[in-house]
């Protein structure tokens, strides 16, 4: 079939197979052009399809050589129905995976549940028997708990009092006001149970009870801490208390690795255009805006180039990693440089409906988006008849 996008506000309803494969390929070239990294050999990537957790499945596969075991929650591929971006972006990255020699395997279903855990604990078992590396990239509005079945659903509202702010409707580049009543202590709760670190903590507990984690295994989670202009609704929000949990598992997770010479990082990443990040208030704003003084001044990074550091150049140097004052590992410095956010606060002062396409970079964000869907990658023919339906070759 001719696949065209169908937009609806922040999500996009269709998904390219053709253009997911592409910018599957070109992060993959990308990390081959920066050379090998001495890394990690097997590894599990919990959120691989998308994001920083599929340019870590990546990084890991086409930059340290290593095996991988993926795991998310993607809607497969039917006749005359596109399947979703992580479904066509995992297809293309399983089938060069396995074309370069490189173990493969994915398990589609809900990483909250026991059920997907048991899988992929067994899975490892078969076929790696331990794994060296655990990345926990999951971006999800709701979690089912695996305990007490209650369902929690995050919001993204400020805390304490009512937020105003501007913000942009990044299709029609409408700069408009926005204002978010405070969230709850309910909504601060089921905030954290979904993006906190009690379900990293669950996975880390499982695979060290069935002896699934090698001497010296790390384990990565991501963050985000942004500036001052997004920290009401952001970092000071109720998915800045998730991040805070998020962050504070680190060092208990650290704690139970201990016998083993292990260790639990939380990565802080730069603010990129993801499926979770379009849907945050604000935050589309700021990010047309950082991209602009990023991209003037050589600055700018997409995932691949974020996780590719995060490897070459934290987690994988041979040496100590190095962390901020509070325990975190720090690729967002780029973005929070001094210079980087003086600029782009003087243009969020001046930023409206009809200057934000000359000081922002609109035209980026948008193109960003509609990429994370497999549209307006370059070299793709859109006119051409595409089949649909695609198979994952390590959907285990
Ligand atoms: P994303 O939406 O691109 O990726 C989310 C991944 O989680 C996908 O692979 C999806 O299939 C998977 N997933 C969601 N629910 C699942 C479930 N129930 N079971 C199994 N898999 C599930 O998100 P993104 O942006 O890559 O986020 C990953 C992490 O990075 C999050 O912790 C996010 O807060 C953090 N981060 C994001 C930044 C941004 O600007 N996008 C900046 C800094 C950190
Ligand atoms: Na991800």
């Amino acid at each position: 079939m001719i696949i065209t996008p169908k937009v609806r506000g922040f999500i996009c309803l269709t998904a390219h197979p053709e253009g997911s494969a592409k910018n599957v390929e070109n992060q993959i070239n990308y990390v081959k052009f920066k050379g090998s990294i001495d890394g990690p050999k097997k590894v599990l990537v919990l959120g691989a399809s998308t994001g920083f957790g599929l340019a870590s499945r990546i990084t890991s596969a086409f930059g340290a050589n290593a095996a991988t075991i993926g795991v998310y929650f993607e809607k497969p591929s039917a006749e005359g129905k596109p399947g979703s971006p992580g479904w066509y972006n995992t297809a293309a990255f399983e089938k060069k995976a396995q074309e370069a020699g490189l173990y493969a395997k994915s398990i589609n279903g809900d990483a909250f549940s026991d059920e997907v855990k048991q899988k992929t604990l067994d899975l490892i078992k078969a076929d790696l028997g331990q794994v060296d590396l655990v990345v926990y990239s999951l971006a999800s509005p709701r979690r089912v708990h695996p305990k007490t079945g209650v369902i929690h659903n995050s919001v993204l509202k400020p805390i304490g009092q009512t937020f105003s702010n501007k913000t942009v409707d990044f299709h029609t580049g409408k700069v408009s006001e926005v204002s978010i009543s405070p969230a709850n202590e309910d909504d601060i709760a089921n905030t954290v149970a979904v993006m906190g670190g009690e379900d990293w903590a669950m996975w880390i507990d499982a695979l060290k009870a069935e002896n699934l984690l090698a001497p010296g295994a790390v384990t990565v989670a991501y963050s985000y801490i942004g500036p001052s202009l997004t920290e009401a609704v952001y970092r000071k929000g109720t998915i800045g208390r998730a991040k805070d949990h998020l962050e504070a598992t680190a060092f208990t997770i650290s704690d139970s690795l201990k016998d083993l010479g292990g260790k639990a990082y939380v990565s802080v990443n730069k603010a990129l255009v993801t499926q979770a990040s379009s849907a945050i208030p604000v935050i589309p704003l700021y990010i047309s805006l950082l991209y602009k003084v990023m991209k003037e001044q050589g600055l700018h990074e997409g995932t691949i180039e974020q996780m590719d550091r995060l490897f070459r150049e934290r987690l994988y140097t041979g040496g100590e990693v190095a962390v901020d004052e509070k325990g975190r590992i720090r690729v967002d410095d780029w973005e929070m440089r001094d210079d980087v956010q003086a600029q782009v606060a003087t243009l969020w002062e001046q930023a409206n409906t009809e200057n934000l396409s000359e000081i922002g970079d609109l035209a980026g964000y948008r193109t960003d988006f509609f990429n994370l869907f497999g549209f307006e990658v370059e070299g793709v023919d859109y006119e051409k008849d595409v089949n649909e339906v695609v198979e994952v070759p390590g959907l285990v």
